[in-house]
């Protein structure tokens, strides 16, 4: 019997650094289930990847919603009857000083950048403990390693994503379940003006594609925490 289509599920997958994992992960055959908030852009990404993959399907999903997020993966499951792998890459920049960061900018940072991994990687868990495989990969930063002014709910965000990426790893590996942080440094989207910075010298989704592709390449006996990746130049 041949191998089943694998099923990739990538959140944040309408612009930048999601949509460059989905085409990596459809360049490597991969059916797609893509998810973000806003349905003409995230279609208008289906469409564009429907060439390169074996299959792909939007799913409009806030991952800030624990109903909605348990809705729209009993839906993809349905669709795609497996998860090899999920990206928890939805991700909002939250800034500000502290004495002036609102109460509704935290929330929202941390439900989206913390809360939201845990959600779908709650909501994936079971179907990959059935099969006894899967690999989770949560998109941190080096802003959960290294703190600036300014950044009090975005580093708490990501710095608390790293402990989430850990503890699940240890949950899951016993099912064969790997799970791994990507830190990047800057990277050229629309997430952020990185003000100050060389765009030219800054990382490209891209390369933050590349390190998912490299992870799921690793033969499933081995699985590294945590990739840091850095822009070679300072930007
Ligand atoms: N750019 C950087 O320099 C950088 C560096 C390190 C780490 N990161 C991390 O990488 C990830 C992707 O960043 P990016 O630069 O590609 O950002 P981006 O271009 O702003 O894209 C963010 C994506 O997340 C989706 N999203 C936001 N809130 C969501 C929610 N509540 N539910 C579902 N989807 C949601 C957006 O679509 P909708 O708005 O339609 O929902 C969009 O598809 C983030 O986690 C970010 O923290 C970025």
């Amino acid at each position: 019997m041949s191998a089943p289509t694998p099923v990739a599920i990538v959140t944040g997958a309408s612009r930048g650094i999601g949509y460059a994992i989905a085409e990596e992960l459809a360049r490597r055959g991969h059916r797609l289930a893509l998810l973000a908030r806003s349905t003409g852009p995230l279609e208008e990404a289906a469409r564009r990847l429907a060439g390169a993959a074996p299959a792909v399907r939007a799913f409009p999903c806030d991952v800030r919603q624990a109903e909605q997020v348990a809705a729209t993966f009993r839906q993809l499951l349905d669709w795609g009857g497996r998860a090899d792998v999920l990206v928890n890459n939805a991700g909002i920049g939250g800034f500000g000083p502290l004495h002036e960061l609102s109460e509704a900018v935290w929330n929202d940072t941390l439900d989206t950048n913390l809360r939201g991994a845990f959600l779908c990687s709650k909501a994936v868990a079971p179907q990959m403990i059935r099969q006894r495989s899967g690999y989770i990969i949560n998109i941190s930063s080096l802003a959960g390693k290294n703190a600036f002014a300014g950044a009090a709910a975005y580093c708490a965000s990501k710095w608390g994503l790293l402990g989430l990426t850990k503890c699940m790893a240890e949950d899951l590996r016993g099912y064969g379940i790997r799970v791994t942080a990507i830190c990047p440094g800057s990277v050229q989207t629309e997430f952020s003006p990185h003000a100050g910075k060389d765009p030219a010298r800054m990382l490209q989704p891209e390369d933050v594609a590349r390190a998912v592709g490299w992870l799921i390449e690793q033969d499933a006996r081995s699985f590294p925490s945590e990739i840091d990746l850095r822009p070679t130049q300072k930007p």
